[in-house]
């Protein structure tokens, strides 16, 4: 559908008001008002949002000049472009017209395909103008978005991190307490060691949050892909629901990179997760066999340009056959923020996250997704060759 255009048409001539009226109406995008003085158009501005003013210049009281100025001089008007009027003996003002903000000038009496040219013209660019005005607020108002959640954010991290110092101390006693009790038939020990685990690991996602914000991967180790999955898979498989069938298929060979380990195993975990809630969610819908599997190979050569040629990588990918991902969602998966979950608690910054990562490792992260059907993710991670 095509835009609609308001155009204020200035003139204390109504003859001239008409002519011009009559050769524009014929389009039908247009949305035509006039006034006949520059205190009435200065009214007609307050009352309609014009996307283009056809201003006359010898008015009685308020000129076309004076009225061009005041529309400039205004935040709310100040955009529209005007289109001064003139006689041919006055054409002498013309360069007086541009320097008070006019962006063009057309001489009566009209002729109808100049006037239509211009008037087209000047929407076009006028239209196009704001578009850009629009798309560029959109990206301020996004960063300013991230800005201040990333600022409450790390208030959050910092707090738990505090409060966190409190729980390995008291672990520990607990733990002496239960080894030296006699009746070592309860599974206290072994609970606490669990606790003990998944406490380092949310203290250890509480600094990476914190390193997130650094544009390099930090600290970075050999690290083997096979020892993170299967380390991962260990805790993962307690939160899976029983009847969700979780498989894991290593690298007959250690699956070498050299990455921050805590980086790469939260990659690894954002995606378990959400392929855990594809999956969940399909089965809420009545599916029976949900499965997950985790995957890694190594490829001699990927063969897409965001990774380098001639270089093995380590390939992991992690299928579900959940709910999938509906094709125009797909674009936006990787944005920050971008979540359909917001009625259980998702923030949306898990494949964002993850993105940033893979990218600070050289890596890169894709997604193949059929709704209905299921999802795969892939990452991929320069594979480190002990020589
Ligand atoms: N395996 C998957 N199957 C279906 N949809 C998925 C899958 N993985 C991601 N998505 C979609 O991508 C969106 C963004 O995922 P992302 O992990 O970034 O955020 P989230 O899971 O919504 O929240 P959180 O920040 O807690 O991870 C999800 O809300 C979901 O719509
Ligand atoms: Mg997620």
């Amino acid at each position: 559908m095509k835009p609609m255009f308001n155009i204020l048409v200035v003139d204390d001539d109504l003859k001239n008001i008409q002519v011009g009226i009559n050769f524009l109406k014929q389009n039908t995008n247009y949305h035509l008002v006039f006034a006949t003085s520059g205190e009435q158009a200065l009214e007609r501005v307050k009352e309609t949002s014009f996307d283009l003013i056809l201003l006359d210049i010898m008015m009685p009281v308020l000129d076309g000049f004076e009225v061009c100025k005041i529309l400039k001089a205004d935040e709310q008007t100040k955009q529209i472009p005007v289109i001064f009027l003139t006689a041919k003996h006055e054409e002498d003002s013309v360069m007086e017209g541009f320097k008070v903000g006019g962006a063009d000038y057309i001489t009566k009496p009209f002729n109808a395909a100049e006037l239509n040219a211009r008037v087209k013209t000047h929407l076009e660019l006028h239209y196009f103008y704001q578009q850009e005005i629009a798309k560029l607020k959109e990206v301020l108002m996004y960063s300013q978005k991230a800005e201040t959640i990333k600022f409450i954010a790390g208030g959050v991290a910092h707090d738990c991190k505090n409060f966190l110092t409190v729980v390995p101390y008291n672990l520990e006693m607990l733990e002496k307490i239960s080894g030296e009790k006699q009746d070592s038939s309860d599974n206290s020990l072994e609970l606490i060691h669990d606790t003990k685990v998944a406490i380092s690991r949310v203290s250890g996602l509480i600094d990476h949050f914190f390193s997130l914000n650094k544009d390099d991967k930090g600290d970075s180790e050999l690290v083997d892909m096979n020892e993170v999955a299967a380390d991962i898979s260990k805790v993962y498989k307690d939160w899976l629901r029983h009847n969700i069938d979780f498989s894991i298929e290593l690298l007959s060979q250690p699956a070498l990179t050299m990455a921050n380990k805590l980086h790469v195993e939260q990659v690894l975990l954002n995606l378990l997760i959400n392929a855990q809630h594809a999956v969940m969610e399909k089965m809420d819908n009545g599916q029976t066999d949900g499965t997950i599997r985790l995957l890694i190979e190594r490829v001699e050569q990927v063969g897409n340009e965001e990774l380098r040629q001639n270089m093995p990588y380590l390939q992991i990918s992690v299928i579900d056959n959940g709910i999938g991902i509906r094709e125009k969602s797909l674009e936006q998966i990787f944005d920050a923020f971008f979540t359909t979950k917001e009625d259980r608690g998702g923030s949306g910054l898990g494949l964002a996250v993850s993105k940033h990562i893979l990218k600070t490792h050289e890596g890169a992260i894709f997604v193949d997704s059929i709704e209905g059907k299921g999802t795969t993710f892939t990452i991929y991670l320069p594979f480190a060759e002990l020589s």
